[in-house]
C-alpha cells in the first residue's frame, strides 16, 4: 500500500455519504432483542429504579408492549417472570399456568410475529435465589437438570419461538434438548447462554426480577471473568449437546470473548448487552456526562463489529426509534 501523501484515509472520512459508502458495520432494528420482565396483576406497570425506562408489566401490559415491539420491527422478545410466590424447587419456572407461560400466550395474541423467546433459569423462583436445587449449601447440578428441562418445555408448549438456559450448570443443554424431543418439541431451538460470566454488572436486572441469592454467589457454576479459553469450551460443548445457538454475556466487558466465539464458531451468536451496561450510560447520561443516544448507539455497533449476530439490549426499542 503506498503511504502519505498518495495515501490519505481522510479522503474516505470527510462527507457523511463518503462514510456512509464504506461503514463496515451496520445496525438493525431485527437483529435486536427485547427482554420483558412479567409480573402478577392487571394493568401494572412498575418502573425500576436501577433501570430507568424498564418496567415490570402484567400480563396485559407485557402483551401491549409486545406488539409496540412488533411494530417497531424488533426481531424478539426474552421474556422473564417475576411469580408471585418462590419455593426452595423454583416450582412457578415449570407451572404450566406460570407467569411466563401467561405472558407468552398473551404476547402470541399481541403480537404473532415477534420471535418470543425465554429464560430458562430456576434463579427468579426459588427462595434461595440461586439457579439450580439447593443441597448443604451448594447448588447441585444433576438433579436441578430436570427441572430446567420441565421449564423449556412448559415453555415451548405455551408458544416460545426459541428457550435460553441461563443457568450455566453443566450437561443442561442436553437435557433441554432431549426433555423438548421427548414432547414431540423437536423444532424449538435452544439459544444457550454459553459464555455466561459471574459479572458484576447484572446488578439492577436482580433487582428486576428480585433474585439476588440469598446466600453466597454464582461464582460455582457462572463463568470465572478472567477465562476466555474456557469460554470456547463452554460453547464448543452446548454445541455438542444440540444448542443452535450460543450467547456471550455480559458484551462490552467481554468484547474479546464475543470475537473468539466468533472466530471458531459459524452458529448463530448472540451477546447480552446486561443491565449494568446500560445502567452505567443511564446514570452517566442523567448527568450530563454523555449523551445516551450516542454512546447506546455506540456500544451497541461495537458488539456487533465484535462478531454477535443479534444482541439483547434495555435499547432494543429506543434503538429501533433512532436507527428510523
Ligand atoms: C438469570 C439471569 C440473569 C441475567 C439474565 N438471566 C441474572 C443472573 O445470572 O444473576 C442478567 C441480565 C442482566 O443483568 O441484564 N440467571
Amino acid at each position: 500500500m503506498a503511504t502519505f501523501p498518495v495515501t490519505r484515509l481522510r479522503r474516505f472520512r470527510r462527507t457523511a455519504p463518503l462514510r456512509a459508502l464504506v461503514r463496515e458495520t451496520r445496525l438493525d432494528p431485527g437483529e435486536l432483542v427485547a427482554p420483558l420482565f412479567a409480573c402478577p396483576g392487571e394493568r401494572v406497570v412498575e418502573p425500576i429504579s436501577g433501570l430507568p425506562g424498564i418496567a415490570r408489566r402484567s400480563v396485559d401490559e407485557l402483551a401491549a408492549e409486545a406488539a409496540r415491539l412488533q411494530a417497531l420491527g424488533i426481531g424478539a422478545a426474552l421474556l422473564f417472570g417475576i411469580p408471585e410466590e418462590k419455593d426452595d424447587v423454583g416450582s412457578g419456572a415449570y407451572d404450566a399456568d406460570g407467569i411466563v407461560q401467561q405472558a407468552l400466550r398473551a404476547a402470541r395474541g399481541a403480537a404473532p410475529d415477534l420471535v418470543l423467546m425465554t429464560d430458562v433459569c430456576l434463579c427468579a423462583y426459588t427462595d434461595h435465589g440461586h439457579c439450580g436445587l439447593v443441597e448443604d449449601g451448594e447448588v447441585v447440578n444433576d438433579a436441578s437438570l430436570e427441572l430446567l428441562a420441565r421449564t423449556a418445555v412448559s415453555h415451548a408448549e405455551a408458544g416460545a419461538d426459541a428457550v435460553c438456559p441461563s443457568d450455566m450448570l453443566d450437561g443442561r443443554v442436553g437435557a433441554i434438548r432431549a426433555g423438548l424431543d421427548d414432547a414431540g418439541l423437536e423444532r424449538t431451538p435452544i439459544v444457550a447462554y454459553s459464555a455466561k460470566y459471574a459479572s458484576a454488572f447484572y446488578g439492577p436486572f436482580r433487582e428486576v426480577a428480585d433474585s439476588t441469592p440469598a446466600f453466597g454467589d454464582r461464582r460455582s457454576y457462572q463463568m470465572d471473568p478472567p477465562n476466555v479459553r474456557e469460554a470456547l469450551r463452554e460453547c464448543e460443548l452446548d454445541l455438542e449437546e444440540g444448542a443452535d445457538a450460543i450467547m456471550v454475556k455480559p458484551a462490552l466487558p467481554y468484547l474479546d470473548v464475543i470475537r473468539a466465539a466468533r472466530e471458531r464458531f459459524d452458529a448463530p451468536l448472540l451477546a447480552y448487552n446486561v443491565s449494568g451496561e446500560y445502567a452505567m450510560v443511564k446514570a452517566a447520561a442523567a448527568r450530563g456526562w454523555l449523551d445516551e443516544r450516542a454512546a447506546a448507539l455506540e456500544s451497541l455497533l461495537a458488539i456487533k463489529r465484535a462478531g454477535a449476530d443479534a444482541i439483547v439490549t434495555y435499547w432494543a426499542a429506543d434503538a429501533a426509534d433512532w436507527l428510523a
